[in-house]
């Protein structure tokens, strides 16, 4: 099987192959996943509630997701890595150069960042640069503390047209890749269609071009609850490997997510 690059995925989305992401921390899961044909993964600074047991992704930092991009690359042949940027390590473009290079010298191949307006230059500097960037619209988790808790965003007209418009700056800027995450269906739809580049949902419906969770919701393992958008392929098939396999076709053939894991 040949290296998934971000050309690979916008061949997908080309040809409406929908493709499967998870997020990984470790060689043993990263390597399996691997093996049964996960497209992406994402060491996601959601380390911080489901390795870490923290309430949120806020006290993580640039060592900790580093040493888990570090674990996971050791392990991967084919999937396409990707290195959440944690909590204020991308305020000022200066600082968001230092430490995506420390994601990608850790093994990364492409970088993933918060935020819409705010961050477009940062995204033109390290795309000129030479590092991919994914950005993240939607459910932000870093900007908990300003949402209020963790919302579903993009409900109502005003915030939807910017959530629109953000996603179609980000892809001027330079990014190849757009995380959407808990956002209304339509909304996702939309914006799917109006990008060239591929959208990955998580709680934003059928309609992007891939599909990612986190791997503890997949196995029934994390520590709170399975949040609703998410499905335990574990308990369906009684094996890790096999429950990544279940995810995978699901999501290649449409039936995940389903209307109960999708919000309007
Ligand atoms: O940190 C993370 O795991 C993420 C995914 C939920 C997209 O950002």
């Amino acid at each position: 099987m040949s290296k998934v690059t971000t050309s690979t995925l916008f061949k997908f989305k080309q040809e409406g192959k929908k493709f499967s992401a998870l997020t990984a921390y470790d060689s043993s899961f990263a390597s399996a996943f691997d093996q049964e044909g996960i497209d992406v993964l994402l060491v996601g600074d959601s380390l911080g509630m489901v390795i870490q047991g923290k309430k949120d992704t806020i006290p993580v930092s640039v060592e900790d997701v580093a040493y888990h991009v570090q674990c996971v690359s050791n392990s991967v042949e084919r999937t396409l890595l990707i290195a959440d940027m944690p909590f204020m390590s991308y305020a000022t473009p200066e600082q968001t150069m230092e430490n995506a290079a420390t994601l990608m010298r850790a093994g990364a191949s492409m970088v993933k960042l918060e935020g819409g307006h705010w961050l477009l230059e940062s995204i033109s500097m390290l795309t000129e640069r030479g590092i991919p960037v994914c950005a993240h619209l939607g459910l932000t988790p870093q900007s908990v503390n300003v949402f209020g808790g963790f919302k579903i965003q993009g409900r109502d007209e005003e915030n939807a047209k910017r959530i629109l418009e953000e996603a179609k700056a980000v892809e001027k800027a330079g990014a190849q890749l757009l995380v959407l995450e808990c956002i209304p269906a339509n909304l996702a739809k939309t914006i799917t269609e109006a990008l060239t580049i591929p959208v990955i949902g998580i709680g934003a419906g059928k309609d992007t071009d891939g599909q990612i969770l986190v791997m503890h919701d997949i196995l029934g393992i994390s520590s709170s609850y399975i949040p609703r958008f998410s499905k335990n392929y574990l308990a369906q098939t009684g094996e890790v490997r096999e429950a990544v396999k279940a995810f995978i076709t699901e999501v290649a053939d449409g039936t995940f997510p389903a209307d109960e894991h999708t919000f309007n």
